[in-house]
């Protein structure tokens, strides 16, 4: 048996329609929130005695927290596009190698481009790949392009690999001996290996934009071609205003109200609160995780202190050899400023002064630091040490250096540092990277994971789960150098990369093997029992914590981390149809030309709809209040054998939470109940009190736990 994966091919954030500019700025303000100053201060201590004053070094200080996350534009020459065109599949991973036969439902197609000589091929695994670029070709963005031959804008080829990569993560094929550069080798596969996929590219240009057009554009056609999951790793920067407004919105409830299902990224501009995109009830919404692998390697100085830091170095320095210790600084050509120096900027050492040597420098946070290897490759330096000057060293980007290269934290740099600098003859040396497993506490909410609550509906929690998004290995365009925008030329069939973007196709992969399994199921369903099933607890049986190690909540991972063989049986499910989303539209006010917007039917709006008795896998009541006790109503469905269910509630001790019926006794399949949740604010509430209370519901008849967060927000706290 196999389904189809759909995938809108993209960049990790898209920026929609003319908002590119502001998204960028938010992102950036978004990044470092209130601890902005006392995390620059202490990057000036660090760099302020290199560079002569508190004053330079603030120059010298630029943050591009979100480089990763921007989107990255690969552009190639023609001669590179020559040796890689009609190379099809470019990935392994798209190998239709034991993949069943085309499925007679499908109705897609391969867009080829004749004027690229681009010789796109499909085959039993990529049965489909379509391009949609009108809209960008229509937009301002698009006329200030001064050269519009290298935009690839007649081609399904991706010139960028955000989409190979998420692509693959939802429907690769096993490939085994898969390794970056020698790390982490070993079988990769996508969560749904033996799936077919199709892509649809819908983003453009430097900034990757994605017009709105385009998007419902590739909605259209995906729909048309018969699809089963759509996997949209991509989102506005900004938040939609509203839900009429949003292409993605829109799209994604045409998709849903034909049966498929709508998976989609939580964004990257966390760990700021109410910071998630993708909000609607009808998708699923995926938050990011770190998994419990690392990649390190450990650099030995001369007097026996070992540090360790994230690397995905090819290669290491022998470890019975200690190589001379160099602050780059010394290293410094004549032509160069200090501050170019101490980043081991390109061009800026002299290879008289590094040759042979192993070189400190300074890395900028969130910046990538290949180019800094690239200079001590240029140099002829044996080895690199980047020290970051950003104390958050749970954000340390991992990241494929170019020769035997560390990235250490702020403290573990200050300490090489002083040791430099107290050390006649400084001496060092750099291990092969190790891959480490078993990393304990795991899984952590990722930094960057976009957060609660939902900006646009409080009353609807999202994100709704999580999957891993931190360090994914998977396949990578061979048009796109390791990471683009740096001086790296090499390619690497795989890669890691970070984002919800890389967790999103997690969540869709198994969504598709559950459509498998459960080809009758609603789109409504198959989410449920993918929330339903998360855990909350990680790998040391403690509560789920956020990357600074505070206990994680449902802003940050909504019903959990994913739980796939738990979702194949979920035993209860929460169901939503058609209707029900065209009341909750009625709910927010819509009339019935907004509503054409999301359904062509015409459609009548009942007298009343209460939010409350929306049938969501979650629960989140706002504004209540000591006095006004409120209930919200649930319908449960059977779909398993007759059993009997009651209720456990893990309540915060400040709501009482009270559940009526609290048995329910199931006679057959297919059978629903409904119940009734009442929250009541036990006081008095201290001053202090955060404004959230958070717990859990959870319905089980002792195989299955069919489990619901809940928030209760009290505007008083
Ligand atoms: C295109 O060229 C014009 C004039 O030289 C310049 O102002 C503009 O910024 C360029 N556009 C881009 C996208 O580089
Ligand atoms: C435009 O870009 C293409 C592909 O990168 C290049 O071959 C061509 O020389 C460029 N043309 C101009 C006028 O810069
Ligand atoms: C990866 O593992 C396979 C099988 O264990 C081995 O044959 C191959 O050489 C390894 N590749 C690398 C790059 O380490
Ligand atoms: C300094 O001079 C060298 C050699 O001429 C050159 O390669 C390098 O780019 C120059 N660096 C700067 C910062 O100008
Ligand atoms: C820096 O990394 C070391 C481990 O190498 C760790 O013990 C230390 O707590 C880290 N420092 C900070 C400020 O996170
Ligand atoms: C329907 O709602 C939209 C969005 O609020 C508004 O622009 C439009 O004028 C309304 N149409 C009617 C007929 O009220």
């Amino acid at each position: 048996m196999s389904s189809s994966i759909y995938h809108v091919l993209l960049s990790l954030l898209c920026f929609m329609l003319q908002q590119s500019s502001l998204a960028i700025k938010q992102a950036r303000s978004h990044s470092f929130g209130q601890n902005a100053e006392s995390v620059a201060n202490s990057h000036y201590d660090l760099l302020g005695p290199y560079v002569g004053g508190i004053e330079k070094a603030k120059e010298a200080i630029f943050y591009s927290y979100n480089r990763h996350v921007n989107g990255f534009a690969a552009i190639l020459d023609e001669d590179e596009a020559a040796k890689i065109a009609g190379v099809w599949p470019e990935s392994k991973s798209f190998s239709d190698e034991g993949i069943g036969p085309v499925p007679t439902k499908w109705h897609g197609t391969c867009q080829t481009d004749t004027k690229n000589l681009d010789k796109f091929q499909c085959n039993r695994k990529l049965i489909g790949a379509r391009y949609f670029s009108q809209g960008y070709e229509a937009s301002d963005e698009y006329k200030e392009v001064n050269n519009t031959t290298d935009l690839h804008l007649n081609t399904a080829r991706d010139y960028e690999s955000h989409g190979t990569h998420t692509l693959s993560t939802a429907g690769g094929n096993f490939v085994p001996g898969a390794s970056v550069f020698g790390n982490g080798n070993g079988t990769a596969s996508g969560g749904a290996p033996k799936s077919h996929v199709a892509t649809y590219k819908v983003c453009w240009g430097p900034d990757t934009s994605c017009y709105d057009a385009d998007i419902l554009a590739a909605f259209d056609a995906a729909i048309g071609d018969g699809v089963d999951v759509l996997s949209i790793s991509l989102g506005g920067g900004d938040g939609d205003p509203d839900y009429f407004q949003s292409g993605i919105s829109i799209g994604s409830f045409h998709a849903v109200s034909k049966g498929i299902i709508v998976v989609a990224a939580a964004g990257n501009y966390g760990p700021d609160l109410k910071t998630v995109r993708n909000v609607e009830p009808w998708t699923l919404t995926v938050g990011a995780t770190t998994i419990d692998r690392e990649f390190n390697n450990y650099i030995t100085l001369g007097d026996g202190q070992v540090f360790k830091g994230p690397s995905l170095s090819e290669s290491g320095l022998p470890s019975n050899e200690l190589y001379p210790l160099i602050n780059s600084l010394d290293a410094i050509a004549k032509n160069a400023t200090a501050q170019d120096a101490i980043q081991c900027q390109y061009g800026s050492l002299d290879p008289k002064k590094a040759h042979g040597k192993i070189l400190f420098c300074i890395a900028n946070h969130g910046e990538y630091t290949i180019d800094q290897g690239v200079e001590a490759v240029r140099v002829g330096a044996a080895g690199i040490i980047l020290a970051d000057y950003d104390f958050s060293w749970t954000s340390i980007l991992l990241e494929p250096h170019v020769l035997p290269a560390s990235h250490v934290n702020y403290t573990d740099g200050n300490n090489i540092l002083t040791y430099i600098k107290h050390t006649k003859s400084p001496v060092a040396t750099i291990s092969r990277v190790k891959t480490e497993l078993g990393i304990k506490p795991s899984p952590l909410i990722a930094t960057f994971s976009s957060r609660g609550p939902n900006y646009m509906e409080p009353a609807i929690l999202k994100p709704d789960i999580t999957a891993p998004g931190n360090d994914i290995i998977a396949a990578y365009s061979e048009a796109a150098p390791p990471l683009s925008g740096t001086l790296d030329q090499r390619r690497t069939p795989f890669m890691i990369l970070s984002g919800t973007s890389m967790a999103c196709p997690h969540v869709s992969g198994i969504a598709a093997l559950l459509k498998v399994v459960h080809p009758d199921w609603s789109p409504a369903a198959i989410k449920s029992a993918i929330m339903t099933t998360a855990i909350v607890e990680d790998n040391t049986g403690g509560p789920i914590l956020d990357s600074s190690l505070k206990k994680a909540t449902p802003f940050d991972y909504g019903a959990g981390q994913i739980r796939p063989n738990n979702a194949v049986n979920p035993g209860l499910v929460y169901d939503l149809d058609t209707t029900d989303y065209l009341n909750f539209l009625c709910g927010r006010g819509y009339n019935s030309s907004t509503i054409k917007l999301f359904y062509k039917e015409p459609y009548t709006c009942p007298e009343s709809f209460n939010l409350a008795d929306f049938n969501y896998p979650s629960i989140t009541i706002i504004n209540l209040d000591s006095e006004h006790p409120r209930s919200v109503t649930r319908t449960l469905t059977n779909v398993g054998p007759p059993s009997t269910y009651k209720v456990l509630i893990n309540e915060h001790r400040q709501v009482e939470t009270l559940v009526e019926p609290n048995i329910l006794i199931f006679k057959e399949k297919g059978e629903k109940k409904k119940f009734k949740v009442t929250f009541k604010l036990r006081p008095p509430l201290k001053e202090d009190q955060s404004h959230y209370f958070f717990g859990r519901l959870d319905w089980t008849n002792g195989k299955h736990h069919v489990r619901s967060p809940f928030v209760v927000q009290n505007p008083n706290a």
